[in-house]
C-alpha cells in the first residue's frame, strides 16, 4: 500500500504519511484501553438527576434474612478496606475453593486489609444444602440468603449481598461484587482507585465495565425475557457488567435504598441492569474502567492478565494455573504490558465482531 506508485511528488508525501499512519496505529494499539474508556464515557448518559432519598429511611437488615453467615463481628475484627462478595451457586464448591486458594485468600494488599466472602441461596437439592452447612462451619466465609438459588433469582442474591454489607460491614470503604468464575486482582483495583480522580474514600463510586444503551430482551423464549409490561423503556440505564463491579460505601447505601423503595417485578430484571436502574434512581452514575473484562472472554496473556482488575469466564483449573504462572513470573515491563493489553482487547473485539461471544 505504501509503495510510491504515484510519481515523485506522491511518493514524497507518502514517505511522510505512511510512517505517520504507522506510528498512530502503534500508539492506538498501545493505548487501546484509554481509547475504549473515552469512547464508552462519551456514549454514557451523564445526566445525574435522581431522587434524593434520605439515607436513614433504609429499612434495617434483619439477621433472620440469612440462613448461614459468618460471625456478625467478622468485619469488626478484620476491618477490611475492601470487602469482596463473590456470588456463587451452591454446587460450585470447587470454584469457591479455588478462589480461596488464589486471590480470595489474600488478607492484605498494598498495605490495606481485604476480605472475601461468598454468597449463595437455597439449593433445590437438600443434600447440597447439608454440604453448604458443613462448608460454612469449616470455612466461616459463607452467607446464605433466604431465597431459592436459581438463575432468575440472581437479583435477589445481589439484594441480599447489599443488605448484608450494609448491616454487618460498615467498616468497608468499598464493596466489590464478583462472580465465581472471575480472576480478580485487588492490587490493580486499589492502584486504580488510588490514581483515579474519584475522591478516594468519600463520594459515590459505581465502577466496572459499563454497558451502554442495552435493550431489554423481548424474546419470550429467552431466559433473559423481560416483557414491556414489566419494564417499558426501550433501553436500560447505563450499568456496570455484573461479572465484577465496585461500589463505595455511600453508593452502596443509596443503591440499596433505591432498591428497597422500588417494588420488585416478576420476572426480575437481570441483576446488573437492576443495579443500574437503582443507581439511576439514586442519582449515582457508573464509571467505566477498561481493566474490567465483562464483555467477551479475554484469551490468556500473562502481561495482560497481570494488568487487568477482573477477567471472567475462567474455570477453576485455569485459575490455579494462571495464578501460579503470574506469581512465578517477574512483573512485565511497561511496553510488554501495553502490547499485551492491546492484543487482548483486539482479540476480544474480534470475538464480538465474529459473533463468537455475546456482547453482554
Ligand atoms: C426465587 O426465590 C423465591 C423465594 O425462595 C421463590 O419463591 C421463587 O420461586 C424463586 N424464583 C425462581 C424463578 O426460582
Ligand atoms: C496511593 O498513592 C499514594 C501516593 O502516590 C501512595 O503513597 C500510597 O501508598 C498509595 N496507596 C495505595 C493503596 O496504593
Ligand atoms: C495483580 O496485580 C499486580 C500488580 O499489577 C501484579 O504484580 C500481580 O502479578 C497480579 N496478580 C495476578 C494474580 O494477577
Amino acid at each position: 500500500m505504501c509503495k510510491p506508485r504515484l510519481g515523485k511528488r506522491g511518493g514524497r508525501i507518502l514517505h511522510y504519511v505512511c510512517p505517520a499512519i504507522a506510528t498512530t496505529a502503534v500508539f492506538a494499539f498501545l493505548f487501546l484501553d484509554r481509547i475504549e474508556s473515552w469512547v464508552t464515557s462519551a456514549g454514557m448518559n451523564t445526566d445525574a438527576r435522581g431522587a434524593a432519598i434520605p439515607l436513614q429511611s433504609v429499612p434495617p437488615t434483619r439477621p433472620e434474612e440469612f440462613l448461614l453467615m459468618p460471625s456478625p463481628l467478622v468485619c469488626q475484627r478484620a476491618k477490611p478496606h475492601i470487602i469482596t462478595m463473590v456470588t456463587s451457586a451452591p454446587a460450585n464448591q470447587r470454584a469457591r475453593q479455588t478462589i480461596r486458594d488464589t486471590w480470595g485468600g489474600e488478607v492484605e494488599v498494598r498495605g490495606l486489609r481485604v476480605m472475601t466472602l461468598f454468597v449463595v441461596g437455597v439449593p433445590s437439592d437438600p443434600s447440597l444444602g447439608k454440604l453448604l452447612v458443613v462448608e460454612a462451619r469449616e470455612r466461616g466465609d459463607l452467607i446464605q440468603g433466604r431465597f431459592l438459588d436459581t438463575y432468575s433469582n440472581l437479583t435477589l442474591k445481589t439484594l441480599s449481598t447489599l443488605a448484608w454489607v450494609r448491616r454487618f460491614c460498615p467498616q468497608a470503604h468499598f464493596m466489590a461484587k464478583v462472580d465465581d468464575d472471575v480472576l480478580f486482582n485487588l492490587s490493580n483495583l486499589l492502584h486504580f482507585l488510588n490514581k483515579s480522580r474519584n475522591p478516594y474514600e468519600h463520594g459515590d463510586l459505581y465502577l466496572g465495565r459499563v454497558h451502554i444503551r442495552v435493550a431489554p430482551n423481548r424474546d419470550p423464549v429467552s431466559k433473559h425475557y423481560l416483557s414491556a409490561g414489566v419494564y417499558s423503556p426501550a433501553v436500560f440505564p447505563d450499568y456496570c457488567s455484573g461479572t465484577a463491579y465496585v461500589l463505595s460505601r455511600s453508593a452502596l447505601l443509596k443503591i440499596s435504598l433505591a432498591a428497597t423503595a422500588s417494588p420488585l417485578s416478576a420476572p426480575l430484571p437481570p441483576e446488573d441492569a437492576f443495579v443500574g436502574m437503582c443507581a439511576r434512581a439514586a442519582g449515582v452514575l457508573p464509571s467505566h474502567c477498561p481493566l474490567f473484562s465483562g464483555g467477551p472472554g479475554v484469551p490468556y496473556g500473562r502481561c495482560c492478565y497481570q494488568a487487568m482488575v477482573s477477567v471472567h469466564r475462567v474455570d477453576p483449573r485455569d485459575m490455579l494455573r494462571y495464578w501460579a504462572d503470574m506469581r512465578e513470573s517477574p512483573p512485565c515491563s511497561w511496553i510488554s504490558e501495553r502490547a499485551s493489553l492491546g492484543l487482548c482487547k483486539v482479540r476480544a473485539m474480534l470475538g464480538i465482531a465474529l459473533g463468537l461471544e455475546q456482547g453482554l
